[in-house]
């Protein structure tokens, strides 16, 4: 009997460790016999602790599963998996949640033992790999641009165009950066793949490597993921012993060497240019560009830096092909985005879908509305450089280009509900108050701009001469959209503007002029 219970920071924090333990305790008593396996989670946050069990018909699942709830599951005969319990969801693949998503990426995600070499390649692993290594590093890129994939940091540049930067780049040594500072407000979906499935992850910087002819990558890890990095170094440790890393990947007589480093929490270091500041060991400070990171970039040699996503992406382009990728998706958005749904909504989670869909189901169909049950009011989507959109526009279509048309971003797909009584002026303050605390202050726009923007507001809120304070305000903003060195300072005004357009009625709650 296999029993599932995830190993995954959000399932362990609502107590999923202490669940496993006791269902291996209560079978002992029962003299039941089972195999527990440590999954990643399938992104159904609202059910974690979500338990499973392996069934002829397929894998059964219950959540969110108590301490109180283990003794009730073992009575009902939960190994039987189809049985009458209040926690009974069905068969996983059949939760409606599950079942409506386009898993490409996130495939595997919770399916697995995150750390089995063996499970990932029962499921498809390294068959990517596999067929780069029989492929010359042009062919490798061409793959890539063919399949449409854009950057899934949240800026969308075509991969395969960088990629191509790099291997044009004559150079000694080249690197392979991963971008694992997921900074953005409400996004996990990093975490998810380097938690859940970090062979994929290891695979697609290998493929990256063969690509442009980098020996060696780093993970630049966020410091707060403490379970992604104790996974990342098993897997990385089992890959070498596996021979996938080393002097010979995978029987084809190249190298490629991989670690994680650790940064140290500060948000502009998800910037690709302070990032690699700070991985050869000085403060995350932006670079200006150009020169990019493609030409020189970490100790000033050609480096690819993507995105987590952007490179567990990378398999399935090689297995599958790239024309099966490409079919996914909507216009010039290719393939699909894993969508995490956050802040105020009944049903929190990993959505991957096709782009193309609507903002409107992401909210209701999958996330269920909110969870305080009042209307939604607003939606920042894209982090916290991202906008606010109101209720009008969420019929919006999921895509680059759409939410470009309507001055918003996709970013990296984080979506955050807020209802009716979120204060979008005090939102509005947020946002500038984070950019003054994460502001790299190389610039002035974004250094003193930011906290300028705070003062404004703050008077804007207390009624004191509000309309010409807005006016500063807005041309505050486009100082600082124009004026600022990168997406951190020349972002932050996004979620300020959206706000005042699209919520005026906040900034003038208060008393006063
Ligand atoms: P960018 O537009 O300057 O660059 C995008 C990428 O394309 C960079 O890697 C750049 O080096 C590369 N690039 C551009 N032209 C190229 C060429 N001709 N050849 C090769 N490579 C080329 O955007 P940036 O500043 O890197 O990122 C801004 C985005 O980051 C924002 O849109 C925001 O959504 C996102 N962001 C994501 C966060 C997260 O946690 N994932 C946090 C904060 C911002
Ligand atoms: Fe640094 Fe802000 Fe300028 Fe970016 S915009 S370089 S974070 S000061």
């Amino acid at each position: 009997l296999r029993v599932y219970v995830p190993y995954e920071t959000t399932a362990l924090s609502l107590g999923a460790d202490d669940v496993a333990t006791l269902i291996r305790r209560e079978a002992e008593r029962r003299g039941i016999e089972i195999e527990l396996i440590r999954n990643g989670s399938r992104g159904l946050f609202w059910l974690e602790p979500l338990v499973e069990v392996a069934t002829d018909e397929g894998r059964y699942a219950f959540g969110p599963v108590e301490l109180d709830d283990v003794a009730s599951l073992f009575e009902a005969g939960f190994e039987r998996g189809a049985v009458e319990h209040p926690l009974a969801l069905g068969l996983t693949d059949q939760i409606p949640y599950l079942k409506k998503q386009q898993r490409v990426t996130f495939g595997r995600i919770g399916i697995t033992d995150p750390v089995s070499l063996d499970d990932y390649r029962a499921l498809d692993g390294f068959k990517g790999l596999d067929k780069a290594v029989t492929l010359p590093s042009q062919a490798l890129v061409d793959s890539v641009k063919a399949s449409g994939l854009r950057g899934r940091g949240g800026a969308a540049f075509p991969t395969g165009i960088k990629w191509q930067t790099v291997l044009d780049t004559e150079a000694s040594q080249k690197y392979i950066v991963c971008n694992a500072d997921e900074g953005d407000s409400g996004t996990f979906a990093d975490r998810m793949v380097m938690e859940c499935d970090p062979y994929m992850l290891i695979e697609g910087m290998i493929i990256a490597g063969l690509a442009v002819g980098a020996t060696q990558g780093y993970i630049y890890l966020r410091e707060e993921y403490p379970l992604a990095h104790e996974l990342l170094n098993t897997a990385i440790e089992r890959a070498y012993a596996a021979g996938v890393l080393g002097a010979d990947v995978a029987g084809s007589g190249r190298r490629f060497e991989l670690e994680v480093r650790l940064g140290a929490g500060a948000y502009i270091c998800g910037e690709e240019t302070s990032l690699l500041e700070s991985l050869e060991g000085k403060r995350g400070m932006v670079r200006a560009k150009p020169p990019l990171p493609a030409i020189v970039g970490l100790f000033c040699q050609p480096t690819v830096v993507n995105n987590v996503l952007t490179f567990a992406a990378i398999p399935s382009i090689l297995a599958e092909g790239a024309e099966h990728y490409a079919n996914y998706g909507y216009e010039r958005s290719k393939g699909t985005l894993p969508f995490q749904l956050a802040g105020n909504l009944k049903q929190g989670g990993l959505v991957e879908l096709a782009f193309g869909q609507r903002l409107s189901d992401l909210i209701y169909q999958f996330g269920g509305g909110t969870r305080s049950g009042r209307p939604v009011r607003a939606v920042q989507v894209g982090g916290p450089l991202g906008a606010y959109l109101s209720p009008e526009q969420f019929d919006v279509l999921l895509d680059y280009e759409s939410f470009a048309s309507i001055g918003a971003v996709l970013g990296h797909g984080g979506v955050v509900v807020f209802d009716e009584s979120v204060n979008m002026a005090e939102q509005a303050r947020f946002s500038m108050e984070f950019c003054v605390e994460e502001s790299c202050g190389k610039c002035t726009p974004c250094r003193i701009g930011s906290v300028r923007g705070v003062e404004v507001i703050d008077r804007i809120i207390k009624g004191d001469n509000r309309a010409a304070n807005i006016e500063l305000l807005e041309d505050l903003c486009d100082t600082m959209i124009q004026g600022s060195l990168c997406a951190m300072g020349g972002m932050t005004p996004f979620p300020v503007k959206s706000a005042l357009k699209y919520f005026p009625e906040d900034f003038n709650r208060s008393e006063g002029a």
